[in-house]
């Protein structure tokens, strides 16, 4: 009984053994199967890669101070860094908060670098957000009155 075992566990080893040609090349083969050529690929990353600053989450690059004094004191930073949006966007945003938030004038210059910082560090990114669902699919909105402005 032994011996039989023994040698159908060998037998199933060699069959196991001569089904999977290669499988060491295989194992670099990609999703797509691509063979994975950029082995660097990680380090060089690595060297590119912004630090972020602990405290607030900014982006430590350019004027990221300015914009750490001017836009972080109503409200947490996390408001500024999940928001994206073109030089026009971050300057509308400014303008609102103006306007309606009490947020004080810029100086043209400090206004330029801040947009210029928010707009590089933060510009648009259609995979972020779903677009806007079209008014005539949106359910019934029950603050109707409110909300008309
Ligand atoms: C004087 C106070 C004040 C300052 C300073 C301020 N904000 Fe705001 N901000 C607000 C208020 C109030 C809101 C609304 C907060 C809420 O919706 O809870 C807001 C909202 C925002 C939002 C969210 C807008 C949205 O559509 O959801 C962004 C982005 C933003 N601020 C960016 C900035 C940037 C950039 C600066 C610096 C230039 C700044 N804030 C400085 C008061 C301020």
């Amino acid at each position: 009984m032994n011996r039989s075992f023994t040698s159908l566990a060998l037998l199933s080893l060699f069959a196991l053994a001569s089904c999977s040609p290669e499988p060491v090349e295989e194992k670099n083969e990609t999703v797509d199967g691509e063979t994975e050529t950029a082995t660097e690929a990680p380090a060089v990353v690595a060297a590119v890669e912004v630090r972020v600053d602990p405290a607030t989450g900014f982006k430590m690059g350019g004027d990221w101070e300015l914009v750490r004094s001017h836009c972080t004191g109503c409200h947490s930073a996390k408001l500024i860094t999940q928001q994206r949006g073109t030089a026009q966007q971050w300057l509308a945003m400014i303008r609102w908060m103006q306007k309606k938030q009490n947020l004080w004038q810029f100086d043209p210059g400090t206004e330029n670098r801040i947009i210029a910082y928010l707009s590089e560090n933060y510009p648009p990114d259609s995979a972020r957000r779903r677009a806007a669902i079209p008014r005539d699919l949106l359910p019934p909105n029950p603050y109707a009155i409110q909300t008309s402005n």
